[in-house]
């Protein structure tokens, strides 16, 4: 036995067994080479190799290929990683079309490695660790013997996060050309157990992030995005339980791709049972060449486990995302709060419009002016000046410094939009470079929005729009960027390519993308960025390796954002998530909400506003200046804390929510329950807390009434909610 410190290798069963405290991960090579799955769940102290795939002889199941044992078949192995033409007649991880157009493959184990820490993943984003303790690394070598190609299966165990980060390589060895048609980052295959459900998330624009929960049956469900984005449509990261979990009980795997373009996460049933999950880049007008001696890396998926419900998985990856995965200087500080201008104004405005809200903003105590859309070119809507980053002018008579100074000297920060991938027809850029611009040959481009998209898969577009933005950067005024991007991908064709890799073109765009924001993240440090893709349309654990902090979704709506909120947190941390106040009657919904309400949802973000301060009642006013100044007391606790999700409407209590935020030491806990619709006999239900410590004494600090934990916990609080529409209570406790 090889025993490293989280992952051992047992020579005698030829087993890998990656451990931490709660949890075990255990594969092992059979007698073919193969890699066959044994488990993956709660941690066990002891595997003596005893359980491993069975053999049978199954009907119409083929046998390995050059062996005559009938009992032993790749159609019901449980595989680490599959591939195609041998056998396997379930969705594979991996298609490669050999040199001589056939499209087999067999890889099998060459040798092993472990490694301490976490190796970065070229040119992606990925987890990483701070010292090579907090983690340790196997890659498994397989190699298909006929065509020499090379397989190596990356697993990182996380000491301190019950998290396996999971990523493949292929190389190709040969002196052939081969061509790539899919290669997951991951599959995960699961024995017959009850029934399985899969949770997705999906939705639309101003509709982010729905919950599905549907059981797993025989077939394929596929959730996938063709977009060349994560998408408004459905997130990149799925959720496998069982019938009975919860938020509190119950097995939970949540697979996240740490990727921001086109993907695929396939479930599958088969007819024997078993389950087969995989993530990974979406093949769909994927092809990618891959020359003798380079290599291919995917994109990584983090997984988590957890034995406890959704709550536990949830909070064991928003802390390695929030801690791990996002990175700077503004990781671990508490953000400011904004006021933007976006829905206050849109495109109209100038220098004297935007003053007054500055004035009004400060005296609020709101700390950052953020200047949305139509700053640059000639932009009064948005069919113009997209790709010409310069100073529109005649909105700044008196310079743009004069404004910044403006802000800056109101004791505010300053921060900018910028849509960087993106070119209007209207625009110097595009007169200029008209073939920067992805665009089939002689078609018509479809246009989105009125705009297009710059190909920034190649080196000269970005550039072009590197230098740019450095141009406004370098002036030293610009605290923070919103990173916005307004259309999905079409017209998929690069011209600096030759046709047999066309095929390559969307995932060049996330490389090239991800090599622009490496740029500037690491040559601005100073700024916080925010990424944004009209709303929640890019949310994704790639995007956060750049960006901290991310704006979810275009619906501002009190209302709409706390489901938006609610589902999000099941793979985002609340320091991610940005969520102002806007206007009541709310412009997507025509909702009329209360003040406090939209503040106590944006509260339970990061906060900021999104509304004409100076229009705001004097009631109205003081209102805000009580949200901004409970927020800085308890932002820490919000944007650090733990979050636990209590209540939602699927859970049979139709019109509420409620979420709480706890410390790590159980000594503070701030709770927000929203009751939707209202009714004239209300019931007299109890809302039970969680992550309280059940040995403490906690005091309400407004009504000074003290609880035990377990109290809390256990009994609960009777909720009376004030007689209207979309109320909130809010809770806070402190340990005695
Ligand atoms: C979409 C964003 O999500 C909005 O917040 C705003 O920045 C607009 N784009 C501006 O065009």
């Amino acid at each position: 036995m090889t025993t490293h410190n989280l992952i051992d290798f047992d020579a005698d069963t030829k087993s890998f067994h990656l451990h931490n405290a709660n949890i075990s991960y255990i594969f092992s090579i059979d007698e073919h080479g193969v890699i066959g799955h044994d488990y993956y769940g709660r941690r066990l102290n002891q595997y003596h190799g005893q359980l491993r795939n069975p053999q049978r002889d199954r009907g119409f199941s083929g046998n390995f290929p050059g062996t005559t044992d009938r009992t032993y078949s790749l159609d019901f192995f449980l595989q680490e990683y599959g591939s195609n033409g041998n056998g396997d007649y379930r969705n594979v991880a991996s298609v490669i079309r050999q040199a001589d157009g056939s499209r087999a493959a067999n890889f099998v184990y060459q040798d092993y490695e472990i490694v301490a820490g976490k190796p970065g993943l070229e040119g992606l984003p990925a987890a990483y660790v701070e010292n090579e303790n907090e983690a340790e690394t196997l890659q498994v070598h397989l190699v298909d013997r006929v065509s020499q190609l090379t397989l190596t299966l990356n697993y990182t165990i996380y000491r301190d996060f019950d998290i396996i980060a999971r990523s493949v390589v292929l190389t190709n060895a040969s002196q052939k050309t081969v061509n790539i048609e899919k290669l997951a980052s991951m599959q995960l295959d699961l024995p017959a157990q009850g029934g399985k459900q899969v949770l997705s998330f999906p939705g639309g624009h101003v509709n982010e992030r729905n919950l599905q929960r549907e059981n797993i049956g025989h077939g394929t469900k596929v959730f996938e995005s063709r977009r060349g984005t994560t998408s408004h449509q459905m997130n990149n990261f799925i959720v496998i339980v069982d019938q009975q979990t919860t938020e509190f009980s119950g097995e939970a795997i949540g697979v996240s791709l740490v990727y921001s373009g086109s993907h695929k996460e396939e479930v599958s049933k088969d007819q024997f049972g078993s389950y087969r999950i995989l993530s990974g880049i979406n093949d769909d007008q994927f092809d990618w060449q891959l020359d003798p001696k380079e290599h291919f890396q995917t994109p990584e998926v983090l997984l988590t486990y957890s034995a406890n419900g959704l709550n536990e998985m949830s909070d064991h990856l928003n802390g390695l995302l929030r801690t791990r995965v996002a990175r700077g200087q503004f990781r671990d500080e508490v953000r400011p709060i904004v006021i933007n201008n976006w829905e206050a104004t849109f495109w109209n405005f100038d220098e004297a419009k935007l003053t007054p809200i500055i004035d009004e903003a400060k005296a609020l105590g709101i700390e950052m002016f953020v200047l949305d859309d139509g700053w640059f070119g000639h932009r009064d809507s948005d069919n113009s000046s997209l790709g010409d980053w310069n100073i529109y002018e005649e909105k700044f008579p008196n310079g743009f410094q004069h404004f910044t100074d403006y802000v800056h000297n109101q004791g505010m920060q300053f921060g900018m939009w910028f849509e960087p991938e993106m070119i209007s027809i209207d625009s110097d850029l595009y007169r200029a470079h008209p073939e920067y611009m992805l665009k089939v040959p002689n078609r018509q481009p479809s246009p989105s929005r009125d705009q297009f998209v710059l190909d920034v898969g190649r080196q000269e577009v970005r550039d072009n729009v590197y230098e740019q933005m450095a141009k406004i950067l370098d002036g030293g005024k610009v605290d923070y960027v919103k990173w916005d991007m307004n259309r999905n991908l079409t017209d998929i064709y690069a011209v600096d390519l030759p046709a047999e890799r066309q095929g390559e073109v969307m995932h060049r765009y996330v490389l090239g993308l991800y090599a622009l924001l490496e740029k500037l993240t690491t040559n601005y440090p100073d700024v916080l960025w925010e990424g944004c893709s009209g709303g929640g349309g890019r949310i994704d654990t790639g995007f956060l390796y750049y960006m901290p902090q991310s704006w979810i979704s275009d619906n501002t709506d009190a209302v709409d954002r706390m489901r938006i909120q609610y589902n999000s947190s099941m793979a985002y941390p609340v320091s991610s998530m940005t969520s102002h106040v806007s206007v009541s009657p709310n412009q997507q919904t025509g909702r009329m909400t209360p003040m406090e309400t939209r503040g106590a949802v944006a509260m339970s973000g990061v906060l900021g506003y999104e509304l004409d301060l100076t229009e705001l009642t004097e009631s109205e006013k003081l209102v805000v200046k009580e949200q901004v100044n409970k927020y800085k007391e308890v932002r820490e606790l919000i944007q650090f804390g733990h979050f636990v999700r209590l209540i939602n409407p699927e859970m049979g209590l139709g019109n509420r929510y409620a979420w709480m935020f706890v410390d790590d030491t159980a000594d503070e806990a701030l709770v927000f329950s929203f009751k939707i619709l209202s009714d004239a006999q209300p019931e007299f239900s109890t809302l039970k807390l969680a992550g309280l410590d059940t040995n403490k004494t906690y005091q309400n600090i407004e009504t000074k009434a003290e609880y035990g934990g377990d109290e809390l916990m256990r009994a609960g609080l009777y909720e009376m909610f004030e007689q209207a529409d979309f109320t909130t209570n809010v809770y806070h406790f402190k340990a005695l």
